[in-house]
C-alpha cells in the first residue's frame, strides 16, 4: 500500500539531503517519462499497479512519454507489446492522458509562461524552461508521477528566481549550420557547464535545430534550463554577463564529441529520425528535401501528426520511403524485432541512447545527408 505520505517523502528528498525543511509549490501540469517497458520492466509495472490499487489518482493535467512499441502496428514481440499496453492502461486509469510523445510542449500539454510544472523527460523540461518560460526542475518519471498525484512539487532549483540566473556565458566559435551541429554543441555544453545555468546567444537556424540542441544538453548534463538570448523570457544585463565566467566551444570539441558518439563500421540497416518526435511542420520540411536512397527511413512522431501526415502526404511519404512511427521512442522495439544492428540518425540524443541502451552501431548524419545522397 502506497499513500500520499510516501509520495510526499519522495518529493522531499532534495531538502532532506541538505537537512532542510521541505517547501512545496502547486503545479499546473505534469509530464511523465520512463513509461517504456524496455526501461521500467516488471518492477516498474508492478509499482504502477500498486499505486493504482492504493487508490491514488492524478489530480493535474498529465501527459506521458512514448513507449517501446507502435500500438497499431504491434511491432515488438508479443510479450513486450502486452506489457507495454498494460503500462499505458495503468497510466490511463491513474488519470494521465496517453499522448505517448516527448514533445508535449508542442502538442497535448502546452504550459504558459510562468507556470510551475513538474515535468520529467529532459528535452521537454529544457524546452519549457528555456523557450516557453515555464518553471520545472528535471524530474524523474517517479517524482513527476508523485507530483501529478499530489498537485505540488518541491520548491527549489529553477522554481526559484535565483535558480534561473545564468552563472556562465558560453560562446560558440563555429557556425551551428544544422541540427547535428546544434545537437553536438548542446552535448558538449551539457558536459562542460556541470550544474551552472548557462547563457548562450541565439545561434540556431530554426526551431528544429533549437530542439535538437536542448535535447542534447539534457542528454549529457544535469541542468534544466539554458538562457538563450532573445528567446528565454529572462532578462540579463550586459554588465552582468561581462562579470560572469565565459567558456567557448569550438569546432575541435564538436568533432571530438561526434567521434565519441559514433561506432558505425559499415553500411546501416536502417535510418531513424525524430528524437525528440517531429512536429507536422518538421515532417513537411523533410518531405521538401530530395530523396535518392532506397532504404527505409523511420520517423518518430506523435500519433496526431502521423494521422494528418499520412492522410495529406501519403504519396510523398511512399515515394521517399518514409515510415512514420507513433507511440514509440526512437529506442524502439521494431529495431529489436527486425534485428537491425546498425543504424544512422540525425539526432545526437538518439545516437547516444541507441548506442548505450539498445547497443546498436550508430552513425550520425545530417538530415541533408540522409535525404540528398
Ligand atoms: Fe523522445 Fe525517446 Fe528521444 S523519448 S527525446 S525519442 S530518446
Amino acid at each position: 500500500m502506497i499513500d500520499r505520505k510516501d509520495l510526499l517523502e519522495l518529493i522531499s528528498v532534495p531538502f532532506k539531503l541538505e537537512g532542510l525543511k521541505p517547501r512545496f509549490i502547486r503545479v499546473s501540469s505534469a509530464h511523465i517519462s520512463g513509461i517504456s517497458y524496455n526501461n521500467i520492466r516488471e518492477e516498474g509495472l508492478e509499482l504502477l499497479k500498486e499505486i493504482l490499487s492504493s487508490g491514488l489518482r492524478i489530480t493535474v493535467p498529465t501527459t506521458i512519454n512514448p513507449g517501446f512499441c507502435e500500438l497499431e502496428e504491434q511491432d515488438c514481440d508479443k510479450e513486450t507489446y502486452k506489457k507495454q499496453l498494460e503500462i499505458i492502461e495503468t497510466f490511463k486509469k491513474l488519470g494521465a492522458k496517453p499522448t505517448l510523445s516527448c514533445i508535449p510542449y508542442l502538442l497535448g500539454n502546452i504550459p504558459k509562461k510562468g507556470d510551475h510544472i513538474a515535468w520529467a523527460e529532459s528535452n521537454a523540461v529544457l524546452y519549457t524552461n528555456s523557450v516557453i518560460g515555464a518553471w520545472s526542475n528535471k524530474e524523474s518519471g517517479l517524482t513527476a508521477l508523485a507530483s501529478a498525484i499530489l498537485g505540488i512539487t518541491s520548491f527549489y532549483g529553477v522554481h526559484l528566481e535565483e535558480g534561473r540566473v545564468p552563472k556562465v556565458k558560453v560562446n560558440f566559435n563555429f557556425e551551428l549550420s544544422d541540427e547535428v551541429d546544434a545537437g553536438l554543441a548542446g552535448f558538449v555544453l551539457g558536459k562542460i557547464v556541470k550544474d551552472s545555468i548557462p547563457f548562450v546567444s541565439n545561434s540556431f537556424k530554426n526551431r528544429y535545430d533549437l530542439i535538437e540542441f536542448l535535447a542534447s544538453v539534457g542528454t549529457s548534463g544535469v541542468i534544466p534550463l539554458v538562457v538563450i538570448e532573445g528567446i528565454t523570457p529572462i532578462s540579463v544585463s550586459k554588465d552582468y554577463l561581462n562579470q560572469i565566467q565565459s567558456l567557448s566551444i569550438g569546432g575541435e570539441e564538436i568533432n571530438k564529441a561526434k567521434s565519441s558518439l559514433e561506432n558505425l563500421k559499415s553500411e546501416e540497416d536502417a535510418i531513424l529520425m525524430g528524437c525528440p518526435h517531429l512536429s507536422l511542420k518538421e515532417v513537411e520540411d523533410l518531405l521538401k528535401l530530395n530523396r535518392k536512397r532506397d532504404k527505409d527511413i523511420f520517423v518518430f512522431v506523435p500519433k496526431e501528426v502521423k494521422a494528418v501526415a499520412e492522410k495529406k502526404y501519403s504519396k510523398e511519404l511512399k515515394d521517399k520511403n518514409i515510415k512514420l512511427v507513433s507511440d514509440s521512442c526512437i529506442l524502439w522495439g521494431g529495431i529489436v524485432s527486425r534485428n537491425y544492428r546498425k543504424v544512422v540518425t540525425n539526432s545526437v540524443k538518439g545516437a547516444y541512447y541507441l548506442r548505450n541502451v539498445l547497443k546498436v552501431e550508430v552513425g550520425i548524419r545530417r538530415k541533408s545527408e540522409i535525404m540528398d545522397v
